[in-house]
């Protein structure tokens, strides 16, 4: 069944780069990202883990825990594992999921037959630490993701969770942002004692919250 924003993202036991984890216990309490790869030694996919594996530090000023997968076996990936190192100039520093029997892209809709039966479509799902799914992108094969703009929504989600404001067109961190419209004027200002701008009675600025 497809998954959508708002559903529990299913839990699973996998065999992975660093060994078999489950994904609840990987997760912790933290937030996570599930990303999949059409098929290993692919041109696309070794630019996309590369990078990921560069960003790592700023998953993990988040709080975010991310893993991989690709629809191949562990072995392949291992081998893989040493190409993406030597062109991308990052070893990986996650867990990528050797999902050759396709049993977690099955789970979380990652086929897309007529796209291909064989490969994954590159989906990427953001979990929260209520374990709620968040965010879903799907590219196809053929377009390499830009996971600075994962990092951004993740921080946008972030400050949803914590301090009630959405965030508007083309935000970027440190601009204004948008009191969600449940939270009325009488909790506003508890909430942003510094003040906000009203454009309209649904139309709130506000500075970033820190
Ligand atoms: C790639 O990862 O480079 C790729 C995979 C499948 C089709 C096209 C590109």
């Amino acid at each position: 069944m497809a998954i959508r924003i708002g559903d529990t993202a299913p839990d699973f036991t996998a065999e992975t780069t660093m060994g078999t984890i489950n994904f609840y216990e990987y997760l912790g309490d933290d937030w996570g990202v599930l990303f999949s790869h059409p098929k290993d030694f692919t041109p696309v996919c070794t630019t996309e883990l590369g990078e990921t594996a560069r960003l790592k530090p700023e998953f993990d000023k988040r709080n975010v825990k991310i893993i991989g997968l690709s629809v191949d076996l562990s072995d392949a990936h291992h081998e893989w594992a040493k190409d993406i190192e030597e062109t991308q100039g990052t070893a990986l520093n996650f867990p990528v999921i050797a999902d050759h029997d396709k049993k977690v892209a099955d789970l979380y809709d990652m086929i897309h037959p007529n796209a291909s039966d064989t490969m994954t479509v590159r989906s990427v799902f953001v979990i929260g630490s209520d374990k709620k799914v968040k965010l879903m992108l799907t590219y196809p094969a053929s377009t390499g993701r830009n996971f600075d703009e994962v990092l951004r929504v993740i921080d946008s989600l972030q400050l949803t969770a914590k301090h009630s404001v959405a965030t508007p067109v083309n935000w970027k961190s440190g601009d204004d942002c948008i009191i969600i419209p449940a939270v009325t004027d009488e909790q506003a200002k508890e909430k942003f004692p510094d003040g906000w701008k009203t454009l309209k009675p649904y139309l709130r600025i506000v500075k970033q919250p820190s």
